[in-house]
């Protein structure tokens, strides 16, 4: 449908989808350059995340805007400095080691459960730095927080207290059961002055611009806030570079002839292709505060800017053969800042690019090293749209067999 809007109105179109007052949908770099260096005061993202107040909580760099938004993406960002990755690749690695070994032999399953899976247990370690019994009962809690919370988030009608066993409620009760771990584990760092390579030990030892130090409400809030920006994206990113791979033969066997040396340079422009023909969120939104020119529309103040990361992945002008899956094309050239968006951008860039970009490099290589994967099905799978995101319709379907 977007395609054909495209095809029909050009590079700006407006729509009216709710919750939206229009959204303004752009897709030329020129324009998304404009959009995503403009003023921070004009442009607020994190307006259009209110929807996700109640489960990251009011300090989360995702729900904040201007001055609020910056201090604490500042206090956020050295721990996910691409240097300090190199401190979690041993993690990575083993517990991707792990998943993989419990996967069945010859057996169709799908991937995405799995980059699930796995991609929490590795902020819980590796952010949240908790292991053994406290990460199982954690995660727990969690898959229940998030299972239950995405649905109310996106339901208005459920946000009302229905009485006993309704989603509000369970709501409440699997958040509540969450936070108490997490202030637990907060109080018990402090009190006994552990500390480890982990996200939360850095932010225990961060001090504001005033020289405070974070608050438990403030630690939980960027505790949750990195677990629901970072978990699903990057287990459904995963799960896309699979079905992807297994429907690429040449490129699977590239990519596997690497990992076995050890390289990853390959495997890169393999993941930043699966990125850009299969993105896992597909919009980058900012609401104007004030009107603003946009590919030669005169934008009211209160319309959404909705970046197309999907038409920008496949203009013609900057990718040749845009539909064909070629991972060869990130060797041959870097992609331009405004052509390549999966991250989005500007002072609003996902802060876990870095880490997101490390993990997938380390996760796909453990695979390739260990399993011959195949697609039991030979068709493409379609996209299918869970709350923002959109995942392989049929859950990412691999055949695997020990090498
Ligand atoms: C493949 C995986 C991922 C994708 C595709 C992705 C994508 C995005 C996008 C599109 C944005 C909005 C950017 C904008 O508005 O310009 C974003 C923001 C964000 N992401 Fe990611 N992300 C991924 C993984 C992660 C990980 C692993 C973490 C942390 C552990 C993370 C943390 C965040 C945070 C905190 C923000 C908000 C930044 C801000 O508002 O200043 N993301 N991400």
């Amino acid at each position: 449908m977007l395609q054909r809007y495209h095809r029909r109105y050009g590079d700006t179109f407006a729509l009216k989808v709710w919750p939206f007052d229009p959204l303004v949908v752009i897709s030329h770099p020129d324009d998304v350059k404009r959009v995503f260096t403009g003023d921070p005061a004009q442009l607020h993202a994190g307006e259009g995340n209110q929807v996700l107040g109640p489960i990251v909580g009011p300090h989360s760099v995702l729900v904040l805007d201007e001055r609020p938004h910056l201090r604490t993406r500042k206090l956020l960002l050295p721990p996910f400095h691409g240097a300090r990755m190199r401190v979690y690749g041993d993690v990575m690695r083993e517990l991707a080691e792990a998943e993989v070994a419990s996967w069945p032999a010859g057996e169709p399953f799908p991937a995405l459960p799995a980059m699930q899976r796995l991609t929490l247990r590795i902020i819980l370690r590796t952010v949240f730095g908790v292991d053994g019994a406290r990460m199982a009962e954690l995660e727990q809690a969690l898959v229940r927080l998030t299972k239950v919370g995405t649905r109310v988030m996106l339901m208005p009608l459920l946000q009302r207290d229905w009485g006993p066993g309704s989603p509000q409620r369970r709501f409440e009760a699997a958040r509540d059961e969450v936070d108490e771990m997490l202030h637990a584990e907060v109080r018990r760092r402090r009190a006994s002055g552990e500390r480890g390579d982990d996200v939360l030990s850095m932010l225990l030892d961060a001090r504001g611009e005033d020289g405070s130090e974070p608050t438990e409400g403030e630690l939980r809030d960027h505790l949750i806030t990195l677990l629901i920006a970072g978990h699903e994206t990057t287990a459904t990113q995963l799960s896309w570079t699979l079905e992807r791979l297994v429907r690429h033969p040449d490129v699977l066997a590239r990519a596997r002839a690497e990992a076995l040396e050890g390289g990853h340079e390959y495997i890169d422009a393999v993941v930043k292709e699966a990125q850009r023909l299969r993105p896992v969120l597909t919009y980058v939104m900012r609401t104007l505060k004030a009107p603003m020119t946009v590919g030669g529309h005169e934008v009211p103040e209160g319309a959404t800017i909705g970046t197309s990361i999907t038409l920008i992945h496949r203009r013609p002008e900057l990718y040749d053969e845009p539909l064909r899956f070629r991972p060869e094309r990130f060797l041959e050239a870097k992609p331009e800042t405004y052509a390549w968006i999966p991250f989005g951008g500007g002072v609003r860039r996902c802060l876990g690019a870095p880490f997101a970009t490390f993990e997938m490099r380390h996760v796909l290589s453990v695979i390739l090293t260990r399993r011959a994967i195949t697609a039991p099905d030979p068709r493409p799978e379609p996209r299918r749209r869970r709350g923002i995101t959109f995942v392989p319709g049929r859950g990412a379907q691999l055949v695997a067999q020990p090498l």
